[in-house]
């Protein structure tokens, strides 16, 4: 996808990134899927410490360059398969999924590592293509990834849903594609309360 075109994506950091996160005090986050970087640039910017993973290496060569060495040590870009990698439990105060196909597996293996890895009181925001602007093609069938909604529905208790919704895309649809609307999931782990009922922040 990338060795073929110079650049894929705008450049612009997503939408849904910027509308859901701008509120938030910067931390750890982790980028599922970062592609050419412009959502890790814009949180590193912000003043996050950033891991930024993709499958791609053209991807994220282009990203580390993007950043340049004004970013350097506050972005780590990493090579790996989200859907076989392990990932530090509680590590991330942000988890950020955008447009990331993330598959369905048996027990829902993928997506309770990526959960697992949001700290106590941290957020994951997972955002996506509406499923009514996709169809399906030879190799790509949307059935065989999560919607918003399900991630919605398999979080227990220890989550509070911020967002659910489906909204348009504050960007145009990208060329070839008929993207009009965005859905997004935004939940906040629960923090981890001291024994005074304060949120405690220490230990990590
Ligand atoms: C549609 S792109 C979105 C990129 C970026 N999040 C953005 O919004 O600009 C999806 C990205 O996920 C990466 N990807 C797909 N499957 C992956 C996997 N199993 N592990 C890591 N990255 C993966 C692809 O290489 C691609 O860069």
């Amino acid at each position: 996808m990338y060795r073929g075109r110079e650049r894929v994506f705008s450049g612009a950091p997503n939408g849904v990134l910027v509308a859901e996160a701008s509120d938030l005090a910067p931390g750890q986050a982790l980028d599922v899927g970062c592609g050419e970087g412009a959502d890790a640039i814009w949180l590193a910017r912000r003043g996050w410490r950033v891991t930024a993973v993709d499958l791609s290496r053209t991807a994220l060569q282009r990203a580390a360059a993007t950043a340049g060495p004004e970013l350097a040590g506050r972005v780590a870009w990493t090579r790996a398969d989200l859907t076989v990698t392990p990932l530090p439990a509680g590590a991330f105060d942000l988890v950020s999924i955008q447009y990331f196909p993330l598959p369905r597996r048996p027990g829902d293996a993928v997506l309770r590592r990526l959960l697992a890895a949001v700290a106590p009181g941290g957020t994951l925001l997972f955002g996506s293509h509406d499923p009514a602007d996709l169809s399906a093609r030879p190799g790509f069938d949307p059935a065989e990834y999560y919607r918003h909604d399900e991630i919605a529905g398999l979080l227990d208790d220890d989550w509070a849903v911020l967002v659910n919704e489906t909204r348009p895309r504050t960007a145009p649809a990208p060329e070839g594609t008929r993207h009009t609307r965005d859905t997004v999931l935004r939940a906040q782990r629960a923090p981890v309360l001291g024994d005074n009922g304060h949120r405690r922040t220490e230990g990590r």
